[in-house]
């Protein structure tokens, strides 16, 4: 089983596009995957046509890592009252449209979560726990909030394999101190996970301008440069069949199989692959 945690410094850089779709290409060529949402936008559950309301009892992963009680074990206490047990993965998880692709969903409860959690503390013990004694899978993607957060340092936690995806942006791409982070705690022994790689996501065409390729460049060069060249993983494209299959609520392989960004989660995929990641 292997265990991928996708992260950023900054928002918005494709983190949960990039688990979703190499998730369900993995699902439609055989493969068994769960995704994990970890963020209060929920867009991984969102992605997958499921939006869950607590208020209506809807149970979530904010109910497993804060270990709450209700599931009710069909016993009484000596006040006659329902013994209730904690929440784990298999009483949340939902299957996804794509065969053999699991997901355990969020809630936007997970904003006012994150507090309790990070006060709680424990959380990543409890993730790596659930990840452990959930239904065998060949893969489990942890879709993170960007930054370093008590969700984020969880899923580094219970991962084998790091993911950085850094989108290039006429402004650069903050990923030292990203890198940084992750080293941290894999010196404090706070994780074993190996960090993959960066992917480049949401990479414009070249014709888009100067100050995106500048960034590519910098991306591209050797570290003596100040560059990570010897990091890069293969790069996504941006292109517009994204956030249409993303309206779908389908994935770039269903939606799409023959699109330009589509070959380039294929090339990944392969790439991942051959690093023992995926497979
Ligand atoms: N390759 C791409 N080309 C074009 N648009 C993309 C691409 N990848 C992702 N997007 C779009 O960019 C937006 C942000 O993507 P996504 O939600 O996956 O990022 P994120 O890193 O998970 O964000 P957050 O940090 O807020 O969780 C979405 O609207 C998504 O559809
Ligand atoms: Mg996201």
């Amino acid at each position: 089983m292997n265990n991928i945690a996708v992260v950023s410094g900054t928002t918005g850089v494709g983190k949960s596009s990039l688990a979703h779709n190499l998730a369900a290409m993995q699902a439609i060529r055989g493969q068994r995957v769960r995704g994990i949402g970890l963020d209060r936008q929920c867009t991984l559950s969102l992605w997958n046509g499921i939006d869950l309301d607590p208020d209506d009892g809807a149970l979530y992963v904010g109910d497993v890592l804060q270990r709450k009680r209700r599931i009710k074990t069909g016993e009484v206490d000596d006040r006659g009252k329902p013994v209730k047990r904690p929440v784990h993965f298999a009483d949340v998880e939902w299957q996804t449209p794509i065969p053999r692709y699991t997901l355990i969903p969020e809630a936007r409860e997970l904003e006012y979560d994150m507090l309790k959690i990070a006060q709680m503390g424990g959380c990543a013990e409890v993730l790596k726990t659930e990840v452990r004694d959930a239904s065998p899978v060949d893969t489990n993607w942890f879709d993170t909030p960007g930054g370093a957060n008590p969700l984020s340092l969880a899923a580094l936690a219970a991962a084998d394999w790091i993911i950085v995806v850094v989108c290039p942006t006429p402004k650069g791409v903050q990923i030292g101190e990203t890198l940084q982070w992750i080293e941290e705690m894999q010196e404090d022994g706070k994780t074993q996970a190996e960090l993959v790689g960066i992917v480049p996501n949401i990479v414009p065409a070249v014709r888009e301008g100067g100050a995106y390729q500048d960034v590519m460049d910098q991306l591209n060069a050797p570290a003596e440069e100040g560059g990570y060249a010897d990091m890069l993983l293969p790069a996504i494209r941006k292109q517009h069949y994204e956030i249409t299959a993303f309206a779908m609520s389908r994935p770039l392989a269903a939606a799409f199989p023959r699109a330009e960004i589509t070959a380039d989660y294929e090339d990944l995929l392969k790439d991942l692959d051959r690093r023992g990641v995926t497979k």
